[in-house]
């Protein structure tokens, strides 16, 4: 290995600019050279890319995005434009590729592994949806955002005794809603990987109600439904009235809290020294406190598990 690419693909996360640091900064103190490629694996395509030093990423640790952009490129999913892209980065001397992304991109990552070429994959996503890893990069700076958000609608909701829906991000991960519900105290959490059953919230919203409750903040995963949609059912069926907020993009933005620093920083570095020790085709992650490393299709092959204790511990704080 004497020269690596670094590239950011799939939706942005709060903290990938930390990691294309680290992996910056780790590849040049091990006497490599770092290409930076811009806008994913179209970038690749469309060769744009930049060579890295140290001063290229001084001043970026503390911002959200990426430096090097991002991008959905469907088209990577055909072989014929796997191999022009390994064409390319072979042509350009890069001798292995660190993808920070999804489990979209890791995919990506190893149909260029399969084909030859070595590639590390690092997780970035708010989501916290790939399997493996405990956390991504981006959940916990989104999480704190959805936290400070429900905190000042709480104020209004109970300032005017109102009902709040918040919507938020996750198509097909509950991890922010759950972890924000029990973070912020939320009456009830709607999230993809549990049922939905209208009656039951319902029954919940009508319980503490009686008890004497004026307010109430439910949190629904994108993935399952929406707020607004979500509004009009209770409304329809038990004449319930609510106000929709739909945190949306905000989610993915914003300064990293230190925690998403410091794991990116973590998870950059080792993906460089796994590409040193020559491996590939492999996914960074963080299991029990301690670093691990393991093979990409164990990512995306198996399913995103929600933390299923969290969400019953949620439920038992808000009756
Ligand atoms: P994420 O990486 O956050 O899951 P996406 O699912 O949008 O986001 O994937 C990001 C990019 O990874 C896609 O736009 C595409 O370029 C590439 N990609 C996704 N799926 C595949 C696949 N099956 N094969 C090759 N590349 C893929
Ligand atoms: O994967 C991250 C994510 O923010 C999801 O939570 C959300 O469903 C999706 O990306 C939104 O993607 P886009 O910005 O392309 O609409």
């Amino acid at each position: 290995m004497k020269k690596i690419a670094v590239l950011t693909s799939g939706g942005d996360a709060p903290g990938m600019n930390a990691a294309i640091r680290a992996v910056v900064r780790k590849a040049i103190y091990e006497g490599l050279e770092v290409i930076g490629i811009e806008h994913g694996y179209q970038g690749i395509l469309e060769q744009r890319f930049q060579p890295m030093t140290l001063g290229s990423v001084g001043d970026i640790i503390q911002r959200g995005g990426t430096m090097l952009y991002s991008a959905r490129f469907p088209q990577f999913k055909e072989d014929a434009v796997q191999q022009q892209a390994i064409d390319i980065l072979k042509k350009h001397n890069i001798d292995g590729l660190v993808v920070i992304g999804g489990d979209g991109s890791y995919r990506g990552a190893m149909s260029l592994t399969e084909k030859g070429f070595p590639c590390v994959g690092v997780p970035g996503t708010i989501d916290n949806d790939i399997p493996g890893t405990e956390y991504t990069i981006g959940f916990d700076t989104a999480l704190n955002t959805v936290m400070y958000s429900i905190d000042k609608i709480r104020d209004t909701a109970t300032s005017h005794e109102n009902s709040f829906i918040v919507e938020v991000m996750g198509r097909d991960a509950g991890d922010i809603a759950v972890w924000a519900g029990v973070a912020a105290g939320a009456e009830t959490v709607v999230i993809p990987e549990v049922d939905f059953n209208v009656d039951r919230l319902i029954q919940r919203l009508t319980k503490s109600a009686m008890r004497g409750k004026k307010h109430s903040i439910m949190i629904v995963a994108e993935g399952v439904m929406s707020g607004h949609d979500l509004a009009k059912l209770l409304k329809e069926k038990a004449q319930i009235e609510t106000r929709v907020s739909v945190l949306g993009h905000m989610q993915r933005g914003g300064s990293p809290t230190a925690r998403d620093r410091v794991l990116a920083s973590q998870f950059g570095a080792r993906a460089v020294e796994l590409l040193i020790e020559g491996k590939q085709g492999v996914a960074v992650g963080v299991r029990n406190h301690v670093l691990v490393d393991y093979d990409l299709p164990e990512a995306y092959e198996n399913k995103h598990q929600a933390d299923t204790k969290l969400y019953t511990l949620s439920e038992q704080l808000s009756i």
